[in-house]
Parts: structure tokens; C-alpha cells; sequence
């Protein structure tokens, strides 16, 4: 089950305080984060606009643990078309470039470009979006991203369809025998991130529940917790 594999947890700095991310981006890699989730929005494809490759190559330097260590910037695209900032994040020293596929009008060729600009690809998924063309693609996708609320916001309530959804990718990652990882976004908390690993979920975003409290390392210490109980 859950405890076979290795959790990630991602804090999303929609939810930090963006008149201080260097420090933010510092304060949670010294928490424990091992990633950081950077969710980067459009006003097109989402109703919202955040921050775009400049900002992200800027935070980049910050993303070190004390031991040397890089955190992997992971990089959620709400944008439309991508493929162009797609690059722009590869250039910026993104590690991780997740899209979209009803925002490509040709999803094979977006994931090619972000494996041959050196960054491992994602393809992300709303609530209500089929599967249908991981079938086609899954051996071109590192991480499959389920998103467990409607992407524009932070804060809201996890969409607990979700659940089953995560069952039915975890199958078929299984399935290919290659090491994807699965990721949710949304909606994720202490009380909740269990239920997401059990089934099948190894890497967590979150973004209220850890910037929305004091002490970091606390929020991602007992989400630690739960994952391992
Ligand atoms: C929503 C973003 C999420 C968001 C999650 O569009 O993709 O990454 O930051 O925020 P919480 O954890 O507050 O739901
Ligand atoms: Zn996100």
C-alpha cells in the first residue's frame, strides 16, 4: 500500500505570502518540503493570474536544503497554448513541467519538448476530465497530476471523487512498469492525505494548509505522520 512508496509533499506557493517568496521558498525547504509546487496562471485557461519563468529562475536559488541539496521546482502550467512557456520554465531551471492536455492542441509533441528541454513532463487532469489520452501517451509522462479541485485557487475543499480517480491512474501506472509519480492537488490537509496515498497518490501538493499556519515544519511534520502510520 501507501507506506510501500515515497511521499513527496509539495507545498504550492499560491498560498505564501508573495511580498516575500524568497524567504518563503527558504522557510519551507527548511521545514521539509520536497518539492516546491509553483502554480503558474494565465487569466485564460484559469480565471487567475500568478507568476511566470523570471519569478520561477529568481526562487530557484533559494530551493537548496542545508546540506546542498536541490528541491526540485515543480511547475503546474494553467496556461494556454503552452508550449512556449513551457520552454520558458526549462530555461528558468524548472525540474518538473506539468500541462494541461485540453490547453495542447497536440499533447504528444508539448511532452516531447519538455523531455527534450531536460525537464521530466506531466500531464495534468481537472475533476471532470477523462483519461482517455494517457492510453496513448504514458510512456512519455513522469508524473500524472490529479487535480482534486477546479484549478484557478488555493483553499478550496478537496473533490473526494478524486479518490477513485487516483485508483483507477494508480492501475495504470502499475500497469506500465515505469516509475511515474502520482500527484494531487487540492484541497489536501492533514486529514485528508492519507486517504489520497491509500489510494494511490505518492506526492502531495498543498498550499492553505501549510503557508496558512505559523510553524511549517509542524503542518508537513504530522502530514509526515499520517503517512507513515
Ligand atoms: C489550484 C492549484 C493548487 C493550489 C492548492 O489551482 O493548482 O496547487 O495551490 O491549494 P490548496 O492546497 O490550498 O487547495
Ligand atoms: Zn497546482
Amino acid at each position: 500500500m501507501s507506506a510501500s512508496r515515497t511521499h513527496r509533499i509539495a507545498p504550492s506557493l499560491l498560498s505564501a505570502d508573495f511580498a516575500r517568496l524568497g524567504e518563503e521558498v527558504k522557510n519551507v525547504v527548511a521545514a521539509g518540503a520536497d518539492w516546491i509546487h509553483f502554480d503558474v496562471m494565465d487569466n485564460h485557461y484559469v480565471p487567475n493570474l500568478t507568476f511566470g519563468p523570471m519569478v520561477c529562475e529568481a526562487l530557484r536559488k533559494h530551493a537548496v536544503k542545508a546540506d546542498g541539496t536541490r528541491v526540485p521546482i515543480d511547475v503546474h502550467l494553467m496556461v494556454q497554448p503552452v508550449d512556449a512557456l513551457a520552454a520558458a520554465f526549462a530555461k528558468a531551471g524548472a525540474d518538473v513541467v506539468s500541462f494541461h492536455p485540453d490547453a495542447s492542441t497536440h499533447v504528444d509533441r508539448s511532452l516531447q519538448a519538455i523531455r527534450d528541454a531536460g525537464c521530466q513532463a506531466g500531464l495534468v487532469f481537472n475533476p471532470a476530465a477523462s483519461l482517455d489520452v494517457l492510453e496513448w501517451v504514458i510512456d512519455k509522462v513522469d508524473l500524472v497530476l490529479l487535480m482534486s479541485v477546479n484549478p484557478g485557487f488555493g483553499g478550496q475543499s478537496f473533490i473526494p471523487s478524486t479518490l477513485k480517480k487516483l485508483e483507477k491512474v494508480r492501475r495504470l501506472i502499475d500497469a506500465t512498469g515505469r516509475d511515474i509519480r502520482l500527484e494531487v492537488d487540492g484541497g489536501i490537509k492533514t486529514d485528508n492525505i492519507r486517504a489520497a496515498a491509500d489510494a494511490g497518490a505518492d506526492t502531495f501538493v498543498a498550499g492553505s494548509a501549510i503557508f496558512g499556519q505559523p510553524d511549517y515544519r509542524a503542518v508537513i511534520g504530522a502530514m509526515r505522520e499520517r503517512l507513515a502510520a
